[in-house]
This record gives C-alpha cells, sequence and structure tokens, in this order.
C-alpha cells in the first residue's frame, strides 16, 4: 500500500490554535496551579507547545494506556501500562489528549482519575471527531473538530509512525 498524507491543519494554525487554548486555562485558573496528565504518546507534542503558553504554575505527569480493540476502532477495555508517578488528590488537573474518537479511552481514564479525588479535572483535546463518538465526554478544550478521517501529525500515528510531523494531515492508503 502507498500511503499520502494531505496536509488537513498547517503548522501555523495549529500553533495559533494552542496558543489561544493556553490562553484560556491562564485565565480560568488565574491564582491557582495546574497539573496537566498528557497521555502517551500521542499527545507529547500538544502538551509541550500547550505547557509553553500557559502563564499560572504548571506541573505535569504522564500516563499511557492502551485499548484493545480490532483494527482502528477501540473496544473501550483498557489497559494501563504506564502510572502516573504522583499522586493527584487535591490537585487541579487538565487531562492532555491527542484526539477523541470513540470517547471509550476517556471515558475509562477520567472514572480512573476521578476516582484519585483531584480537586477538580478538565479535559483538553487537540482534535475532537464528534461524529464517531459512542460514549459521551464532556470536553473542556478543544483545538479543532475534525470530519471522520484518519489523521496522523503533531503526535498522532499510523503504526508508531508520523508522529513527528509539523502538521495535522489526512492519511490515504492506495494501491500500489
Ligand atoms: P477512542 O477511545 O476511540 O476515543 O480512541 C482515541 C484514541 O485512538 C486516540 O488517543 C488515538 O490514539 C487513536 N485515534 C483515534 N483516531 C485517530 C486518528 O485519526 N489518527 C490517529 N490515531 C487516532
Ligand atoms: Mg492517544
Amino acid at each position: 500500500m502507498k500511503e499520502t498524507v494531505r496536509v488537513l491543519i498547517p503548522e501555523d494554525k495549529v500553533d495559533e490554535r494552542i496558543a489561544q487554548l493556553g490562553a484560556q486555562i491562564s485565565q480560568d485558573y488565574v491564582g491557582r496551579q495546574v497539573h496537566l496528565i498528557g497521555i502517551l504518546k500521542g499527545s507529547i507534542f500538544f502538551i509541550c507547545e500547550l505547557a509553553k503558553r500557559i502563564t499560572v504554575p504548571v506541573t505535569m505527569d504522564f500516563m499511557s494506556v492502551s485499548s484493545y480493540g480490532s483494527g482502528t476502532k477501540s473496544s473501550g477495555v483498557v489497559k494501563l501500562i504506564k502510572d502516573l508517578d504522583e499522586p493527584i488528590n487535591g490537585k487541579e488537573v487538565v487531562v492532555v489528549e491527542d484526539i477523541i474518537d470513540s470517547g471509550r479511552t476517556l471515558s475509562y481514564l477520567l472514572k480512573n482519575l476521578s476516582d484519585r479525588h483531584p480537586a477538580s479535572i478538565r479535559l483538553c483535546t487537540l482534535l475532537d471527531k464528534p461524529e464517531r463518538r459512542e460514549v459521551d465526554v464532556e470536553v473542556d478544550y478543544q483545538g479543532f473538530r475534525i470530519p471522520d478521517e484518519f489523521v496522523v501529525g503533531y503526535g498522532l500515528d499510523y503504526d508508531q509512525r508520523y508522529r513527528n510531523l509539523p502538521y495535522i494531515g489526512v492519511l490515504s492508503l492506495t494501491e500500489e
């Protein structure tokens, strides 16, 4: 199969939107400290840029999960690969994700994290594919709504590749 990537959201637009999200979070958390939780590996590029744009004190931690599913669909059965390093009780948590698709991974994660008694918990995603939603999740900060297409870049992968593209692109597979 031949893989081609078409630009969906160029680098300058992604950076501009992340700066806006950072400004919004900075405003919403004035006088408080934000604890960003990045979901590995997809959110790494996003969380780095976002954190640089937040002007209130920031701490960060990371979690890695894998969802068992057939092919491109996640089943909602989530396996914890790497847990947080620190407890989150009493912290103002913002979960940072690359994309919300069915919502199953996030719904598991939000429940898991809420059980640890943070002071508050909000969700920030770079991309959202609302058409694909199977489980309701409340999104507090959203970068872009995108159509139901498979995207790569800015942390998002296909078979672990393309994460390093500085833009968001749509991947298509064609017979060679
Ligand atoms: P959900 O449980 O279906 O919401 O799964 C979300 C996860 O699936 C994301 O964190 C991504 O890792 C992956 N994913 C969903 N859509 C895409 C896509 O278009 N490109 C790359 N990864 C995706
Ligand atoms: Mg992910």
